[in-house]
This record gives structure tokens, C-alpha cells and sequence, in this order.
């Protein structure tokens, strides 16, 4: 995967399918610690203990149609590429946190890449969870909340083609994030 959104989009892929109603992601750019951070957070069901220390495991995982899980493991090797962490935290019942974390001066880090279009995914896929991003930059900082847009747009459904486009703009323009050529073609 070439871009954090991708992973992104994985992690956040595991949650939908644990059945979670609520996702939060938070980006954040530490210029001062030099360290880019991005989590993944879930109201899902969590993961027990017994399964909890295998999904680091390229071949766990609980999908009855797949033979691998490289999510996780691809996640985790991103970070550690680039002298960064990698955690879960998770309880049965009390949801899931994925952390990972890498140096940002390091020269492997891998571009955002096109998170406007991860968070449109998303949100086309399952229009019914709440999708909350955060991002920070050193004193710079976005949010962008899925029940805020619902209210704003009233009657209105989200997954209108106008809308949907100025969302994936309005992250990408604030996160730093980039369209994929595709998009832009057609722009
Ligand atoms: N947020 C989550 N909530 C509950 N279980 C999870 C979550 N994320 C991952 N898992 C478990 O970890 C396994 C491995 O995940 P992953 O490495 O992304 O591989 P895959 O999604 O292809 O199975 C999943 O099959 C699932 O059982
Ligand atoms: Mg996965």
C-alpha cells in the first residue's frame, strides 16, 4: 500500500465488519516531537484476549472467505519501517483503538495520500456509522463529524454527488491530503 489512507481504510474496514456505529479517526503531525500519529478508534465489540495477540499475525484472521489478514500486520510493519509504534487496545465490549505511529522526518514515511476519498468510501459504504476525523498539525487543527453534516444538511442526503465532492475537497484541502488522478480528471 502506498498510502496511509489505504491503511486507513483497511483499519477502518475492520471495524465496519465487527459491527461498530461509531469510528473515529484521529491524524496528528508533531513537528516539534517529529512524529506523524494515526489511530483508529471503535465502539465495536472489542477483541478477547485469546484473539487479541493473534491479528498481528499475517494468517489470523476471522474472515471464513480469506486465508490471510495482512491489515494489521501491513499496518504494523509501516510503523516499524519507520521507527515508529504500533498498539491495540481492545476489551471485549469496550471497543477497539488501533495506534500507530512513525518518525516524521523518517524517509519512508508514506505519503496520506487521498484520505478525502478513504472518508467517502466509507461513508458511501455504511451512510448509517459515524464517521468523526481529527487532524493536527502543530497548532493548526480539523475536525469533521458525519452527525454534524447530517444536521447541517437537514433533509438532504449525504450521499449526494455534489456533496459527497466537496467533502473529499474540503478534507483533502485541509489535511493536506491529495486526489488520485482519477478524480482529478474529471475535475
Ligand atoms: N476493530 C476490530 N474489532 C474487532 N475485531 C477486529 C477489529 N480489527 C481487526 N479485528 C480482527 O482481527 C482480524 C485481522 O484483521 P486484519 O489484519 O485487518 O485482517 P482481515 O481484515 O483481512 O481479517 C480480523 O479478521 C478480525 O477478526
Ligand atoms: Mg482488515
Amino acid at each position: 500500500m502506498k498510502d496511509l489512507s489505504l491503511h486507513i481504510l483497511d483499519i477502518a474496514e475492520n471495524s465496519i465488519n465487527a459491527g461498530a456505529k461509531k469510528i473515529v479517526l484521529r491524524i496528528v503531525e508533531d513537528p516539534v516531537k517529529d512524529l506523524y500519529s494515526i489511530s483508529v478508534e471503535d465502539d465495536g465489540p472489542g477483541i478477547g484476549v485469546d484473539i487479541l495477540h493473534r491479528v498481528e499475525d499475517p494468517f489470523f484472521t476471522t474472515n471464513r472467505k480469506k486465508k490471510f489478514g495482512l491489515g494489521i500486520p501491513l499496518l504494523k510493519q509501516a510503523a516499524l519501517d519507520c521507527g515508529g509504534h504500533f498498539n491495540i487496545t481492545s476489551n471485549p465490549g469496550a471497543g477497539t483503538t488501533l495506534f500507530a505511529s512513525f518518525k516524521l522526518s523518517h524517509i519512508d514515511l508514506k505519503p496520506l495520500g487521498d484520505i478525502g476519498s478513504t472518508m467517502l468510501a466509507l461513508i458511501c459504504g455504511h451512510p448509517e456509522i459515524r464517521y468523526v476525523l481529527f487532524y493536527e498539525k502543530g497548532d493548526f487543527y480539523y475536525g469533521f463529524d458525519t452527525d454534524e453534516l447530517k444536521e447541517a444538511l437537514g433533509e438532504a442526503p449525504v450521499n449526494l454527488p455534489e456533496v459527497l465532492m466537496s467533502i473529499r475537497n474540503s478534507i483533502n484541502e485541509s489535511t493536506g491530503g491529495r486526489a488520485a488522478a482519477m478524480w482529478k480528471a474529471n475535475e
